[in-house]
């Protein structure tokens, strides 16, 4: 008899964005006609630029060619994607990274879930509340966590709540945790840290020797000055942080997956026994068991983000997203809504209006104004009463959604 990994028993339900399906499926069943807005996942809706289409095309070409055709790629990616991404995302802030130290993957959703196995099972968790639900999920099914309780958290998670009291920031955890997870610009608040309260983060976790999983994957829709892009831009991260980088928001690679995990030599984790060992050893040791690289095709296509021409083109779609931020951040505020994030983020987080559930607004919203978005609660019990709407609709959806929301709820 297979006996199965009862941790599973412990998830509540589905996975929040296949809940959100299932709901849209059955509303449609009902009211085929309706003509459904979805600002719900944050998947984008622009094409790949055009640079990035043409390298793809050039790739797939050469693996026509007996001459050019290429097997199996290394695990930890082509060192031509690695150099480019260290030269243009990292140097020019003042980070050196070795190749090495890059390691290409097929999603940050992966990295970010699959990165836990590298901890040993009685490390305690800290997260955000609320949170993108694949880093607690992940460590619940590895069997880091104790069971879902009432108050919709799991035991042995310190929750990290980000409020609007503290300004939807969280303060540091009162109590010693080993791995913290930090999404900054935050999905789904669509909150910043600066330079300083990022520091506070790094300081604490090279006193208490713990390993802060930073998920980077909207750096670039970072507007304002004085906003760290990378973690390691903060004096000491080397030692203490794994960053997790994506090009699926960059440059609308969420069908073609591609994205990086940068894993500095400098960080430790211990044995029992006190030993130190390295955790960039561990992870490759890690993928080249596990993974066999990205496609050649998507790498060369990834690589075209970094030329003259994709760098112009991603610009591009990240102010048309960034357009529609605005568009919905201003639209939310003239119809009374009170409203976070959107400045430095595709996200938009807003209060309910009359204390509203989560839940009971996505149905409204559906039901009244035909638009999904993604209720708070379903990322923690501190985001039950707000909503999160994504920029990375057209323009005309965006719009036609925000007139919606003015007229009909
Ligand atoms: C989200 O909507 O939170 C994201 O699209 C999820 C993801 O990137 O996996």
């Amino acid at each position: 008899m297979a006996l199965m990994n009862e941790n599973y028993l412990k998830l509540p339900g589905s996975y929040l964005f296949s809940e959100i399906a299932r709901r849209i499926n059955s509303f449609k069943k009902e009211n085929p006609d309706a003509d459904i807005i979805r600002l719900g996942i944050g998947d984008v809706t622009k094409p790949l630029p055009p640079a990035v289409v043409e390298a793809m095309k050039q790739a797939v070409d050469e693996m026509s060619r007996p001459e050019t055709f290429r097997g199996y790629g290394p695990e930890q990616g082509y060192e031509f994607l690695s150099q480019r991404i260290i030269e243009h995302d990292f140097k020019p802030r003042g980070v050196e990274l070795e190749l090495d130290e890059v390691f290409i993957s097929d999603g940050s959703k992966n990295d970010t879930a699959n990165f836990q196995e590298l901890f040993g099972l009685n490390n305690i968790l800290a997260v955000t509340d609320p949170v993108y639900p694949v880093y607690v999920d992940s460590n619940v099914m590895a069997g880091r966590t104790g069971n879902f309780n009432d108050k919709g958290q799991f035991e042995n998670i310190v929750y990290l709540p980000c409020t609007e009291e503290n300004g939807m920031k969280p303060d540091l955890p009162r109590t010693e945790v080993d791995m913290i997870y930090l999404c900054y610009p935050n999905n789904p608040t669509g909150m910043t840290l600066s330079k300083e309260e990022l520091k506070k983060w790094v300081d604490y976790a090279r006193e208490n020797r713990s390993i802060i999983l930073f998920d980077a994957a909207y750096e670039s829709y970072i507007r304002e000055e004085g906003v760290p892009h990378s973690i390691f831009e903060i004096e000491g991260a080397r030692e203490v942080a794994v960053e997790f980088r994506s090009f699926s928001k960059t440059a609308g690679f969420t069908g073609t997956r591609c994205a990086y995990t940068i894993v500095p030599r400098d960080v430790k984790v211990y044995d029992s026994k006190g030993e130190s060992h390295s955790l960039n050893s561990l992870w490759l040791r890690r993928q080249t068991t596990k993974f066999n690289g990205v496609s050649y095709p998507v790498q060369a296509a990834a690589a075209a983000v970094f030329t003259p021409e994709g760098q112009k083109q991603v610009k591009e779609l990240i102010n048309y997203y960034m357009e529609n931020a605005s568009i919905i951040k201003n639209g939310l505020e003239k119809a009374g809504y009170k409203v976070f994030g959107g400045v430095n983020a595709p996200y938009i987080w807003l209060k309910t209006p009359d204390n509203m559930g989560s839940w009971e607004f996505f149905d409204q919203l559906m039901k009244k104004a035909h638009i999904v978005g993604t209720p708070g609660a379903g990322f923690g019990a501190s985001g039950e009463g707000y909503f999160r709407l994504t920029a990375f609709g057209t323009r005309e959806n965006t719009e036609r959604a925000i007139e919606r929301i003015k007229t009909r709820m």
